[in-house]
């Protein structure tokens, strides 16, 4: 009996934790709203990963992105998130399931480097990614993969490669 209750404890202090953190990426600027794991799934399965490509979800939430597609391709994946509250709650999941592939980065989009990504994962909003592909052009490698979850990125239609209609998915390749 004992058991269950601290088990429902912890659950009911975990989402707690998870809907003020909620908040304080509403209050940021860009709220935090998870890809459903059903579309993370479908969305991944349908490109290949090499063991050495290099997987980063920009703007990561709770690292749910991050860490399936460590698992999917076995690949160093990192998830790049300004909101420390969810920081946390990724690491400490991923220390829970063991995932020593998966890295997150506490740190606002604009300051970090993404030279080394060859896939990148975007859920943001189109003001969000018109600021940040210009960034990206600048840094990433030719035939780095962009993947951008509902939002359309108009000024690379012609990069687009892939259009992935069931979850709304638009894959662009850099030339
Ligand atoms: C729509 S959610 C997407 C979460 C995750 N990528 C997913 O698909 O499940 C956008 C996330 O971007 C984060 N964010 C907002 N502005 C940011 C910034 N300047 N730098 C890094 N992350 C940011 C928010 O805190 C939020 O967690």
């Amino acid at each position: 009996m004992a058991i269950i209750i601290l088990a429902l404890v912890v659950f009911l202090l975990a989402l707690i934790y998870v809907y003020v953190a909620m908040a304080v990426s509403d209050w940021l600027g860009v709220p935090f709203v998870p890809t459903y794991s059903w579309d993370v799934k479908k969305l991944l399965s349908t490109i290949k990963a090499r063991k050495n490509d290099v997987f980063y979800d920009i703007g990561a939430g709770d690292g749910s992105v991050v860490r399936y597609a460590a698992k999917h391709w076995g690949i160093e994946s990192y998830g790049v998130e300004k909101n420390r509250m969810l920081v946390w709650y990724a690491r400490l999941i991923s220390w829970i399931t063991r995932q020593t592939d998966v890295h997150m980065i506490a740190a606002d989009a604009f300051s970090v480097s993404y030279r080394n990504a060859t896939i990148i994962y975007l859920y943001l909003f189109p003001e969000f990614i018109a600021k940040l592909i210009v960034k990206l052009k600048k840094e990433c490698k030719p035939r780095t993969l962009v993947i951008s979850h509902k939002f359309i990125i108009k000024p690379w239609s012609n990069s687009l490669e892939q259009f992935e209609e069931k979850t709304k998915t638009y894959f662009y390749r850099l030339p």
